[in-house]
């Protein structure tokens, strides 16, 4: 049975990973911050009592930045792949706190590398490694942006990305390790993070449809994203590691939409006049912004048979749908008399 590790496991790619090795027939394990509250909502459905015989996912405590727990969970795992999906991922947050995310997004892989470095050197296995890599790291470049494409990083997020791209070339060309570079546009889902724009309009989209709320506030609604599905992202990681050698993929749709037009089709399928319903405040623009972000993943496509499977509206649909739901769970709970925080 192979071994994977992951780290990020409790974030939105890491359960939708998590949920295909196991089907995959792997043995799962996780890193798990240490938090005052649960933070593994998004696995739940996955975990089972360790002491059942028949479970495959074990979680470990552990940080990107602590070297020598990585180096412990390492050597107790004994892993044939790592996954490090570890990161401080919110862009604008990435501006107010640039130490920090340096510190989780570049020499957190940096670290991850060298616990990896060690225990290949220690015990001779071979273990496969795959760097969650960002578009954001295309910036500036304008689109459609490839592997050949120059990086242009406009956000501290994005210049620690491109640190922690060129620490998995150099430990790739340095000592040998097989390292794979993942350049993955946005790709959302029901389990995104509530911050991100995708999210944060259809869970508000639905909670003023269900009358809990009235209005919300956006920033930018003129950037393009390419916006994928994450379930069928996760799907592009593991194949970048079943390659006889490694190598960095840009994976994307192809196709770009404005923050806007995500709006429009998501109010309009909500049933919500969003013209009645959202506010501009500033706080919610970046320093420098990433006008127009569109992939072009030939190179997926070709060497790793990979495409993705859901469109832009099946997206959006998808997502609207869940947080029709939630709010509509919300609203009964409130009416029960239960605290809800909205
Ligand atoms: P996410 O939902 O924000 O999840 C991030 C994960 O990293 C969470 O499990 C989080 O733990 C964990 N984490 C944060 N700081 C950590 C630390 N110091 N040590 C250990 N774990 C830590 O992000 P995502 O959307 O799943 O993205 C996964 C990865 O792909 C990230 O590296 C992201 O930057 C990258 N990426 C994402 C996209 C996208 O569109 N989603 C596109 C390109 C690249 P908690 O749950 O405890 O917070
Ligand atoms: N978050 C947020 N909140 N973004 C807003 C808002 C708002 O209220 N209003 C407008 N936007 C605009 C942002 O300025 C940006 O141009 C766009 O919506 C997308 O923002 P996010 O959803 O926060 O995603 P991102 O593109 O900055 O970053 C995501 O994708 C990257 C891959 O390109 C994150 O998942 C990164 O971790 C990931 O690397």
């Amino acid at each position: 049975m192979k071994k994977a590790l992951i780290t990020g496991i409790t974030g939105q790619d890491g359960s939708f990973l998590t949920e295909f090795l196991l089907d995959k027939g792997y043995q799962v394990h996780g890193i798990v911050r240490r938090a005052s509250t649960f933070n593994t909502d998004r696995i739940r459905h996955l975990y089972h009592d360790p002491h059942d015989p028949e479970t495959r996912l074990f979680l470990h405590y552990g940080d990107v930045t602590d070297a020598s727990g990585l180096r412990h969970v390492l050597e107790k795992v004994q892993p044939d792949e790592i996954y490090n999906l570890a990161a401080q991922s919110h862009v604008r947050v990435s501006f107010d706190q640039s130490e920090y995310t340096a510190d989780v997004v570049a020499t957190g892989a940096l670290r991850v590398l060298e616990a990896l470095r060690h225990h290949v050197h220690e015990s001779g296995r071979a273990v496969r490694y795959y760097q969650a890599g960002s578009s954001e790291m295309f910036g500036a470049a304008p689109p459609p942006q490839s592997e050949g494409t120059a990086f242009y990083p406009r956000s501290p997020y994005a210049v620690a990305k491109v640190a922690a791209h060129w620490y998995g070339v150099n430990y790739r060309e340095a000592y040998g390790l097989f390292v794979a570079n993942g350049i993955l546009f946005n790709h959302e889902s029901e389990r995104r993070g509530e911050t991100f724009v995708t999210r944060k309009i259809t869970r508000s989209l639905g909670r003023i449809k269900l009358g809990l709320m009235d209005k919300f506030y956006l920033g930018n609604l003129e950037s393009r994203r390419d916006w994928g599905y994450a379930g069928d992202y996760v799907e592009a990681m593991w194949l970048m590691l079943q390659q006889e050698a490694a190598g960095d993929y840009v994976v994307a749709t192809g196709e770009a939409h404005s923050v806007k037009e995500f709006l429009e089709l998501a109010a309009e399928y909500a049933g919500v006049d969003w013209t009645k319903c959202v506010g501009t405040d500033p706080r919610y623009f970046r320093p420098t912004e990433v006008d127009s972000l569109c992939g072009d993943s030939s190179r997926a496509r070709a060497k790793l048979g990979w495409k993705p499977k859901v469109s832009f509206p099946e997206l959006v649909r998808k997502m609207v749908d869940c947080d029709m739901e939630l709010a509509r769970r919300e609203r009964t709970l409130l009416a029960a008399g239960h605290a809800v925080h909205i």
